[in-house]
C-alpha cells in the first residue's frame, strides 16, 4: 500500500529505505495493475513464472510446451501492459488472466467458448492470445459490456441456448466464468460432445468464502472423496451468510465425467497482485 504521507509531494525525494521516489507526470491515478518494473526485472519475474507455470501447462498442452512458454509469457506481459481497458473489477485480474491466455495461445484451439463475457477483458485477452480462433462469449447482461474484441460473437444468453455442437471436438476450448456450478456446466458440456473445459473460481470447500457467488459444486469438491451428500456447508462473506446443501446426485453425475483435472498454479507471490481465481482445466472422459 502506497504510504499516504507520499502523496501530495511533487518533487522526486528518496525514502527512509533509500529508494527514490519520483512521481510520474501527468501524475493519474494508478489504474488495474500495470507492470512497471525495468526490463531487466520484468524478464527476471517472467523467468520465475515460467518456471512455476511449466508443469502443469506441459501436463495440459503437452511436451512442446515447454519450449513455446516464455514467449507465451512475454506476449500476455506486453497485452496487459498495453490492453484498452485498464480496470476490471469483478474479473480476471493478472494472475488468472495469465494462464487463460497462456492456454489459449499453447492449446490453439480452432474455437473457444467462453461463459461470463462481464466488461469483456477475458474475451478481449483471448483474442489477442488466439487471434484466428473463432470467438464466443456469452453473457446474461451486457449492462457492464465495455470493451468489444474484433471477431469475436456476443452473445446475450446463456451458452445452451446456442447450438455450436458442430465439430465439437478436441479443437475447442470452453472457459466457464459465469459462476454457475461447475458440476451442471461440466454435465451441459459432456451432453454435447465437448471435452476440454476451463474453469474459473475452483475453491475447495475449505475456502468457499473467497468469491461472492461461489459456482458449487466446484470441481475441487467434485473430487473431495470426504463431501457427504446431504451435509451443509455454511460460509459468509461480505456480511452475508450462504448455505449449500451437497447433492450427491449431481455429484455422481458430474464426476464421472471427469477425465483429469490440472489445477493451475497460482501466482501471486512472483507478482503481488492478490486476486485468488482457482483456474483449472478439465478434461471429460470421451
Ligand atoms: C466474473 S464475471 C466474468 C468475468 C470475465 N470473464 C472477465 O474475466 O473479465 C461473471 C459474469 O458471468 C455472467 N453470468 C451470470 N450468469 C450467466 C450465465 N448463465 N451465462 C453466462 N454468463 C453469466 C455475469 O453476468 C457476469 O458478467
Amino acid at each position: 500500500m502506497e504510504n499516504s504521507e507520499d502523496l501530495g509531494k511533487a518533487k522526486p525525494y528518496v525514502d527512509a529505505n533509500g529508494v527514490t521516489v519520483e512521481r510520474l507526470s501527468p501524475a493519474a491515478p494508478e489504474p488495474a495493475p500495470r507492470m512497471n518494473l525495468s526490463e531487466a526485472l520484468v524478464t527476471r519475474q517472467q523467468h520465475e513464472i515460467v518456471a512455476r507455470l511449466e508443469p502443469a501447462v506441459t501436463a495440459i498442452v503437452g511436451p512442446d510446451a515447454t519450449s513455446a512458454l516464455p514467449d507465451a509469457v512475454a506476449v500476455f506481459f506486453d497485452s496487459y501492459r498495453t490492453s484498452p481497458l485498464t480496470e476490471n473489477k469483478g474479473g480476471s485480474q493478472f494472475n488468472d488472466g495469465l494462464t487463460l491466455f497462456v492456454l489459449a495461445r499453447l492449446l490453439a484451439p480452432r474455437r473457444i467458448i467462453e461463459s461470463g463475457t462481464h466488461r469483456g477483458f477475458s474475451s478481449w485477452l483471448l483474442r489477442q492470445a488466439s487471434p484466428d480462433a473463432e470467438l464466443h462469449s456469452f453473457d446474461i447482461d451486457h449492462s457492464r459490456l465495455a470493451l468489444r474484441a474484433e471477431n469475436t460473437t456476443y452473445h446475450l444468453c446463456d451458452w445452451t441456448e446456442r447450438d455450436l455442437t458442430s465439430g465439437a471436438d478436441d479443437n475447442t476450448l470452453i472457459f466457464f466464468d459465469d459462476h454457475i456450478s461447475h458440476a451442471r456446466r461440466i454435465i451441459e458440456a459432456a451432453a454435447r460432445g465437448f471435452r476440454h473445459l476451463l474453469f474459473d473460481d475452483n475453491f475447495p470447500v475449505t475456502t468457499l468464502y473467497a468469491t461472492g457467488g461461489v459456482p458449487v459444486p466446484t470441481v475441487a469438491m467434485l473430487l473431495d472423496g470426504a463431501l457427504q451428500g446431504g451435509e451443509e456447508l455454511t460460509w459468509t462473506r461480505n456480511n452475508k451468510l450462504y448455505r449449500y446443501r451437497v447433492d450427491s446426485v449431481s455429484l455422481a453425475e458430474a464426476r464421472r465425467l471427469i477425465a483429469r483435472t490440472v489445477a493451475l498454479p497460482d501466482v501471486t507471490d512472483l507478482t503481488a497482485y492478490a486476486s485468488p481465481s482457482g483456474m483449472t482445466y478439465v478434461e471429460l472422459s470421451e
